[in-house]
Parts: structure tokens; sequence; C-alpha cells
């Protein structure tokens, strides 16, 4: 049976496909200016410089959308947990060095314009915005799945990506405020070439050591949690963003994971040994049940939403 290769072995092997992605994304991505995309006319002053203070009738964002957002932003503040996770495994030698860089530069940019926009437009409570903060970034990952390695971080940032992208893309709806929408979409767009320098490096590591690759994916997938986990209230602000298609498991299901899935030719592909094919059929068999829970969550959910509708219905009459 082969050995497998090392972490070492597989940077080094990766690296000229590092180079030509990072080439790639130098190409493709487009400068952009956080302050082009928030409206400064709308701030003022808070209590401790003569203003006023927050209050909950400023904000102009539904319950989900506040939800989301702030899950969205404390997810992008916690960026430094994030680099430190991919600058230990990715190394910081050549083109991997430079990535991880480049990489951690743009997502810092989501935080800033994200945080300013909700500052100056009075949409959330800043003080429990910044007490979040604290308590989110002081804790730092908290993932109940194992995911070092190179193999596992590469595969699970692949789809951490995609899920950011649907997610800020569907808050941009949520809010209902164009100006919001914009600056998400934009946001969205750099997620997008996120992933798919992601997505390429780990297409190129599972033709490289297809059967240690497929392991990780498989565990990955089969124990993925959203990049906000352990923040407060993640439970509550997800069951909301599920609820209101957000982000919810269909889309997990059929917008992130199954596509990937398909790009990487997953279930196509013949270079397995026995030991591939296990974690394969693992990861089939766990696709199978996901689609089941897809439509059990849908059934739950549209009992739930039609209770509330009705309840919704007899507080009006009743008014
Ligand atoms: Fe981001
Ligand atoms: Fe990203």
């Amino acid at each position: 049976m082969a050995k497998d290769l090392t972490q070492l072995e597989i940077l080094r092997e990766l690296e000229p496909v590092a180079e030509q992605n990072l080439e790639r994304h130098l190409s493709m991505a487009k400068e952009w200016h956080p302050h082009d995309y928030v409206p400064w006319d709308d701030g003022r002053n808070f209590a401790a410089m003569g203003g006023q203070d927050w209050d909950p009738s400023q904000s102009q964002l539904s319950e989900v959308a506040k939800a989301a957002m702030v899950t969205n932003l404390l997810t992008e503040d916690n960026l430094p947990s994030y680099h430190r996770e991919i600058a230990e495994n990715f190394s910081q030698d050549g083109a991997w060095g430079t990535w991880v860089g480049r990489w951690t530069a743009e997502e810092n940019r989501h935080g800033i314009v994200i945080r300013d926009y909700l500052v100056v437009t009075r949409a959330v409570d800043p003080v429990a915005l910044e007490r979040d903060r604290m308590i989110h970034m002081t804790n730092g990952v908290q993932s109940p799945a194992d995911w070092g390695g190179f193999l596992q971080n590469v595969a699970y940032v692949t789809f951490q990506e995609l899920a950011t992208r649907v997610s800020h893309r569907n808050t941009g709806k949520a809010c209902q405020d164009a100006i919001a929408d914009r600056m998400l979409q934009r946001i969205a767009a750099d997620e997008n070439l996120h992933m798919i320098f992601y997505r390429n490096l780990c297409g190129a590591a599972l033709d490289l050591v297809p059967d240690q690759q497929i392991e990780a994916i498989t565990r990955i997938v089969t124990n993925f949690v959203m990049p906000g986990h352990g923040m407060p209230n993640f439970r509550r602000n997800g069951v909301l963003m599920a609820k209101h298609g957000i982000y919810d498991l269909r889309q997990h299901l059929e917008e992130v994971v199954a596509p990937v899935l398909k790009i990487w030719n997953v279930f196509g592909r013949n270079d397995f040994t026995a030991r591939g094919e296990r974690a394969r059929d693992e990861l089939a068999e766990f696709l199978e049940k996901l689609g089941k829970d897809v439509v059990k969550f849908e059934e739950q959910r549209d009992r739930a939403l039609a209770r509330e509708a009705a309840r919704a219905e007899r507080e009006a009459v009743s008014a």
C-alpha cells in the first residue's frame, strides 16, 4: 500500500497550483473601498459626544435582518482565529504565505464595512455588538469538529466561503435597503473568489492524494458547522436565519455542498483505493440522510410559519 504524503510534501507538491491560483485571484479581484458603501449622511453623534445613544426604535431593519447582520459581522470579526489556523497549516512560504496575507487583508475589509454601516445607520445596538465581539474573539473558533491540518482546512474553507457568500447575499435581500444590499453583494463577490481559490486547491489535493483528501472532505461535510459557531445567540440567530431562508438546510445541501462535490467529480472518479471508496460511501450515505432532513425541516418550518401568521392575524383582529 502506498504511504501517505506528509503535510509538508503535499504543500511542496501543490505550491505551483497555489502560485497559479494566486495569480488568477489577483487578476480577478477588483479594488473597492469600504467608505464608498456607507451612507455617512445618516450618521450622528452618540451621547458621549453630546448626541443621543442608541434606541431600538432607531433601527430600520427587521428582526431577521438584524440577526443575520450581527451573525455575519461577528463571523468576519473572528478573522484572527481563522488566520491563525490557516497560517499554521498553509505555511508562510512562497505563494502560500502571499495568499494567506492577501486573503486576511480582504476579509478584514468585510468586517470594517459592515460595522461602519450598522453603526452609522443605527441598525443594531452598538454596545451589545461590541460586547458580543469581545466574547466571540476571546473564545476564538469554537468548532466541535477538529478541522485541523491542511487537507481538512482546505476542504472546510471551500464550503465555508461558499456558505458565507450565500448568507451575505440573502442577508442583503432581507435588509430591504438598497445600500445594505449593494454592500453585501460586494462582499459576496469576494467570498466567491475566495471559494474558487480553495476549491481549486482542494481539487488539486484530491488528484494528488485521492484517498487522503476524500477522507478529509467526508470528515468536514459530515461534521460541518457554520463558522460563527459558539458566538453569543448563535442558535437563536441561526434558527431565525434558517426559518427565513437566509441560510437553511436546503441551501446548504443544494447551493453549497452538492455543487462543489460535483466540480470535484467526487462520485465519478476511479482513483480511490478501498480506503477512499469507504470514505466516499460514508459521504454518499450522509448526503442521502441530509436530503431527507431537508424535507423534514421544511415541513416543520411551514407549520411554524403558518402558526405565526395565524397568531399575527388573531392579534390584528383583537387589536
Ligand atoms: Fe468575509
Ligand atoms: Fe472570504
